[in-house]
């Protein structure tokens, strides 16, 4: 099982719609994925009741009880564990990323988001947590560039020592539209570029959680195993 905590120090940024569609986006390829809502307004809580059918199990949990949480979790087969966590909780950020095998740092793009999420990547970076920020709620692209408020985002991030992901989520009605009624954006349409956007922020997040063994490195494990 892998565990992933969704962070950022202020509210509105996009945490838990970034773990609702992710969560969805792994159980869409089969993983058996749970999001434990650590955040008192339970907004994933409230996503999971407009949900009607299947989809990922949503379970309220408290940033104290992660031990336990994983371990139960671990026991009843789950592949992926996303926390989505609270804002403003320096301590219950502190204990998501300690148990988490990665993290994802959720910010808007604009000067006040990007500082406050500096002591979270330091957080971070202290633990040794492997993680990425994505940008999210970005504005959409003007006569094929990046507006210049992305630009200046990336830059100030660069000093963050952690990296930006590839790909970014924009500012689009479909995430809202969505989540009332208990959907992904890819659920409502799997042919809209958030769904587009969402698939790709999903592989890069796979490719960094479940990191494929090069094919080269494996026999070469076994022979050293082999001889030892
Ligand atoms: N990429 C986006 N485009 C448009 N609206 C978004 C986007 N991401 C989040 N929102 C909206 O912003 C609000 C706050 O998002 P939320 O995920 O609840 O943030 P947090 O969990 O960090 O407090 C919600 O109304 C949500 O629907
Ligand atoms: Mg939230």
């Amino acid at each position: 099982m892998r565990t992933l905590a969704v962070l950022s120090r202020k509210g509105g940024t996009g945490k838990t719609t970034v773990a609702v569609q992710i969560a969805v986006a792994a159980a869409k390829a089969k993983r058996r994925v749970v999001v434990a809502d650590l955040d008192p307004q339970r907004s994933a809580l409230d996503w999971r009741r407009e949900r009607i059918g299947d989809g990922p199990r949503v379970i309220e949990a408290k940033a104290g009880a992660l031990f336990t949480l994983k371990q139960a979790e671990m026991r009843a087969g789950t592949d992926l564990l996303v926390l989505d966590t609270r804002s403003s909780n320096d301590q219950e950020s502190a204990e998501a990323a300690r148990e988490a095998d990665f993290c994802v740092i959720v910010t808007r793009p604009c000067f006040f988001d990007v500082r406050s999420i500096q002591r979270t990547a330091e957080l971070v970076n202290n633990l040794r947590k492997p993680a990425f920020i994505v940008l999210n709620q970005a504005p959409s692209r003007r006569n094929g560039e990046e507006p210049r408020l992305i630009r200046e985002t990336v830059e100030m991030l660069d000093s963050y020592g952690l990296p930006v992901a590839p790909v970014g989520l924009r500012y689009r009605a479909a995430y809202q539209t969505a989540v009332r009624a208990g959907l992904a954006a890819q659920e409502m349409d799997p042919d809209s570029l958030a769904a587009f956007e969402i698939n790709a922020l999903w592989r890069h997040l796979k490719r960094e959680i479940w990191p494929v063994q090069p094919k080269a490195v494996q026999p070469m494990v076994e022979r050293m195993l082999g001889a030892a």
